[in-house]
């Protein structure tokens, strides 16, 4: 129901001083991939009762539009909602918003989608809470991907992310759920979300309700049927730790720095074999080192050692 900007008229946006649609959208497809697969829509639906009525909190403010740039505020998440109607082009987006919200609370409906057809009839859809109101779900595992049969009708894993530091655990057999705590070790580590500085919500108020500081993430069954997955334990702020962009073999060698044994490192010093070095805990790194981006630590012997 929301007009979405018109192609090709519209596009490509033309910025701020132009018709408000971001410079960087060329398309109204990289409108519509923005709207309802790599921004909004990858936190929630548009369309929820939530997001297509507007709260009573934002009576008071004088338009639609600036409803909505105050909505788009609300809790931990609105510097990421104000982030993803800036990518889109703010002044554009609002108005869009701002008018599907308007003709919504004038009565206006989509149409109404066909019943459910032939064997669409045989599906039968059982959803559970089985978190807390103020958690949310990142992801769950149910099995091993490589051999799906894995844990069949088992206990099913969810991760929190950065609302919750516990694992919710439900068994889809019994309809149980129950929660497994992932404390962190250093107790001083920060939390993952911003816990100030946000707008209040119409819901929550001014509390912060994303307590995690272990930011569960990626549950996997492997072959054995042992859940694992990612959670922080300690911050990150080491205070002697420091990002050397480059240096030469021989500094890495005086200073000690365990990027190699000092033999293999004095090999390539003597050789004049540059070595890069760079984090693997992020798959996609390997593709930026092979394209050539500059990521890490680039450690070669510089130009006067050589001559
Ligand atoms: C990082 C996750 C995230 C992204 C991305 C995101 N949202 Fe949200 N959104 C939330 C959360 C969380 C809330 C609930 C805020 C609260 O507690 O009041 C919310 C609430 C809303 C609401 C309801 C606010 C109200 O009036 O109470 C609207 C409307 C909305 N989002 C629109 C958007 C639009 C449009 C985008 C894309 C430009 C977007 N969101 C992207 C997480 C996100």
């Amino acid at each position: 129901m929301a007009r979405i900007p018109p192609a090709p008229s519209e596009f490509p946006g033309t910025g701020v001083n132009g018709n408000g649609i971001n410079e960087n959208i060329k398309t109204q497809e990289q409108w519509l991939r923005l709207m309802k697969t790599d921004s909004c829509e990858s936190c929630h639906q548009i369309g929820s009762k939530g997001t297509r009525e507007i709260p009573a909190l934002f009576n008071s403010l004088p338009t639609s539009v600036a409803k909505w740039e105050r909505r788009i505020q609300s809790g931990q998440a609105g510097t990421a909602m104000t982030g993803g109607i800036n990518a889109l082009g703010t002044r554009r987006a609002l108005a869009m918003f701002a008018d599907w919200t308007d003709r919504i609370a004038a009565g206006e409906v989509p149409p109404a989608p066909p019943r459910p057809q032939g064997i669409e009839r045989n599906v039968v859809i059982t959803q559970w809470d089985w978190a807390d109101p103020k958690a949310y779900l990142h992801d769950e595992i149910a099995t091993d991907r490589r051999n799906p049969t894995l844990n069949a009708n088992g206990r099913i894993y969810g991760a929190a992310e950065i609302s919750a530091d516990y694992l919710p655990v439900l068994d889809p057999v019994t309809h149980t759920a129950h929660r497994v705590p992932v404390p962190v070790r250093d107790p001083n580590t920060p939390y993952a979300a911003p816990m100030q500085g946000f707008q209040a919500s119409a819901y929550w108020g001014s509390e912060a309700i994303w307590t995690s500081k272990g930011n569960v993430h990626n549950p996997m069954f492997d072959q054995k049927g042992r859940v694992w997955f990612t959670t922080r334990i300690r911050g990150n702020d080491n205070p002697d730790a420091a990002f050397l962009p480059e240096l030469t073999h021989r500094e890495a060698l005086e200073r000690g720095l365990k990027v190699m044994d000092s033999t293999a490192l004095s090999l390539c010093m003597d050789n004049a074999l540059p070595i890069h070095v760079f984090g693997l805990d992020d798959e996609r790194n390997i593709g930026r080192v092979v394209r050539g981006e500059r990521i890490g630590t680039i450690i070669s012997t510089g130009r006067e050692e050589e001559e």
